[in-house]
């Protein structure tokens, strides 16, 4: 059985920071998403069939030909017309019954063995409080009888995850899907044909955890949820007078010098390097390569490959791209004085994160001058710049 992985889209929701890769290798708790999708279903399949299209060149150097053993078939989506086309463009890479994973979630294993042994065609679900904001799922007895989208009085509180096994029944199914009024080809309108086809499908529940990790400030929860389970590990050097507390990773080849004081969960990858004398809080990545300098306080966030704070900063619940510098004395609000929700925008748009803590969110290069303050919601794009002692308070484009 082969894993089809669908990772063509462009991320738009998640700008700045898909600038340059898509979504899928942006790392949650260290990780790329697309790694703990193939990871998920490695104990599953004998293969992966991986969907690419916007910077497919990313994820091929990421994954490779092969992914922990098993063979990789690229299969290219010029345009990313939907998940139906997506799937559709498997066609001649599956062979039999295979799975269809989003290349953007955090799922357990646990998912992916129910769908499996399901056997036939089945949808994985979950129950939600309100499933009015989902695909939501009709069953008879673990029978599909109906998928409505976002309904405003739902059947059930099964919510459609978007994970799916088929059979080679659906790209029969997918050349009918017509396109869907917000003008996408839908695998649910496909799914629907295989219901009037009179096709069984089975409804799996899950109840593990599930993220779909869609907006910059996910990537961020994202990190929150899967860095509560960690357990400490120490590989690189730790120097006397460090202090760590709770659970710390700090990987081969990572630095922690002396003065600093890591309270966990936070991971420090292999070739950062921390301290002196500086404060890293959970949850926290200091990713690869990354400086963490003298008196400099992070505070749960992700600072990716490259990144580097390295004198008298503050960076809280912040999402820093590759090869940001910070400039001496920058600082981050991560609160507003109203304890209003900070706000951020999503294509265009200013959208209530829903988080009370949210700092700043910045593109691959960005670069803010000495002492630069930036209030709480502010983006910076790919390369964005701000002036030494400027107040940054609004987003500031690449
Ligand atoms: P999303 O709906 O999150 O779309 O797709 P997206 O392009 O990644 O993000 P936005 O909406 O522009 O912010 C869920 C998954 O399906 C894949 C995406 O790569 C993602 O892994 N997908 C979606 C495709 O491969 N092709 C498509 O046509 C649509």
């Amino acid at each position: 059985m082969q894993a089809v992985v669908v990772a063509a889209g462009e991320g738009t929701r998640m700008r700045p920071l898909t600038a340059n890769r898509p979504k899928p290798t942006l790392p949650v708790a260290g990780t790329p998403l697309v790694e703990r999708v193939l990871d998920v279903a490695e104990p599953y399949v004998d293969g992966y069939v991986l969907v690419v299209g916007y910077r497919d060149e990313v994820i091929r150097d990421l994954v490779g030909e092969e992914y922990r053993g098993l063979p990789v078939e690229y299969v290219e989506q010029d345009e990313q017309l939907g998940t139906a086309h997506a799937v559709g463009r498997a066609a001649d890479a599956v062979d039999g019954r295979f799975l269809v994973l989003n290349g953007d979630v955090v799922v357990t294993d646990e998912l992916v063995a129910g769908l499996v042994d399901a056997g036939g065609t089945a949808v994985a679900t979950k129950p939600v409080p309100d499933p009015s904001n989902y695909g939501v799922v009709s069953h008879d007895d673990g029978r599909l009888t109906e998928l409505v989208e976002k309904p405003e009085e739902p059947p059930s509180n099964l919510a459609n995850l978007g994970l799916y096994a088929f059979e080679e029944s659906v790209f029969d199914a997918i050349d009918r899907t017509e396109l869907s009024e917000r003008g996408e080809y839908e695998i649910t309108d496909s799914i629907g044909h295989l219901l009037d086809d009179g096709e069984e499908v089975s409804v799996v529940e899950y109840d593990g955890p599930w993220l779909d990790v869609g907006r910059p400030w996910e990537l961020l929860s994202a990190t929150e949820t899967i860095l509560e389970g960690l357990e400490g590990r120490i590989e690189g050097e730790v120097e006397d007078g460090a202090t760590l507390s709770g659970p710390v990773v700090v990987e081969e080849g990572a630095r922690v010098r002396d003065g600093a004081y890591i309270e966990g969960p936070v991971v420090v990858q292999s070739g950062a390097d921390v301290g002196p004398n500086c404060f890293v809080r959970g949850a926290t990545v200091v990713g690869p390569d990354v400086r963490v300098g003298n008196a400099v306080e992070v505070k749960n966030s992700v600072l990716m490959r490259g990144t580097n704070v390295a004198h008298h900063a503050y960076v809280g619940d912040s999402v820093l791209g590759r090869d940001v510098n910070f400039g001496a004395g920058t600082k981050v609000a991560n609160l507003r004085h109203d304890d209003e929700n900070v706000r951020l925008t999503v294509k265009g748009e200013r959208v209530d994160t829903g988080r009370r803590k949210l700092g700043v969110v910045c593109g691959d290069g960005a670069k803010t001058g000495i002492n630069s303050s930036l209030n709480a919601g502010v983006t910076m794009g790919t390369g964005a710049t701000s002036r030494p002692g400027e107040a940054v308070l609004r987003d500031v484009d690449g």
